[in-house]
């Protein structure tokens, strides 16, 4: 009877460290494939956002001149979910602190779309332009220099509100 009992709790025993050891070989198959997916995953630079913010820009001035404010509004809202982006994408940067800058004027011209006011768009448009150049100078990217479009950015796509 005692043989049978410790012949139980042994079994019991193996079955728990194999049971450790197997969970154990799973956590480190699952490290592995985490490392491997966070060194392989792909995440655009610094650069790449400013790009995507710089259409946003473009494509902004000719919405707000032509008061088509629902784009305009569209497009000042993907701007700032692209600031938003590289804050939360890009972790080796120490220009990223330097984003919030950028609210004022971005808030001032959300003000100015929702007024549907042309003549409070432009200075306010103006105003996002300079906090642009500002922040190339602050972080030495002054030869960077974001200016008033003076054409759009494509040509396949319509300013005017549509009829
Ligand atoms: C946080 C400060 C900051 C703000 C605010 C900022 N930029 Fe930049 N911008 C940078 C930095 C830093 C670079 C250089 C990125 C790199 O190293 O690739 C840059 C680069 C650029 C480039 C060059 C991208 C390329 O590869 O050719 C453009 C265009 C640009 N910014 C547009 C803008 C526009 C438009 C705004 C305003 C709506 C703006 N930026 C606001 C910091 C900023």
């Amino acid at each position: 009877m005692k043989y049978f009992v410790l012949v139980g709790i042994i079994g019991i025993i193996l079955a728990f460290s194999s049971c450790s050891h197997s969970e154990a070989k799973e956590y480190s198959a699952l490290k592995n494939r985490l490392d491997s997916l966070e060194s392989n995953a792909y995440t655009p630079g610094f650069g790449e956002f400013m790009n995507t913010i710089e259409i946003h820009h473009a494509k902004l001035w000719f919405a707000g001149t032509d008061q088509n404010w629902p784009l305009a509004q569209y497009e000042l809202d993907e701007m700032k979910e692209t600031f938003d982006d590289l804050q939360k994408y890009v972790k080796d940067r120490p220009e990223v602190k330097e984003i919030p800058m950028i609210d004022p004027a971005l808030k001032d011209l959300g003000q100015a779309i929702e007024s549907k006011d042309v003549n409070r768009f432009k200075p306010a448009y103006t105003t996002l332009t300079i906090s642009c150049n500002s922040c190339h100078k602050a972080t030495n990217h002054g030869f960077n220099v974001i200016t008033i479009p003076t054409a759009p950015p494509v040509t396949d796509q319509k300013f005017m509100p549509a009829k």
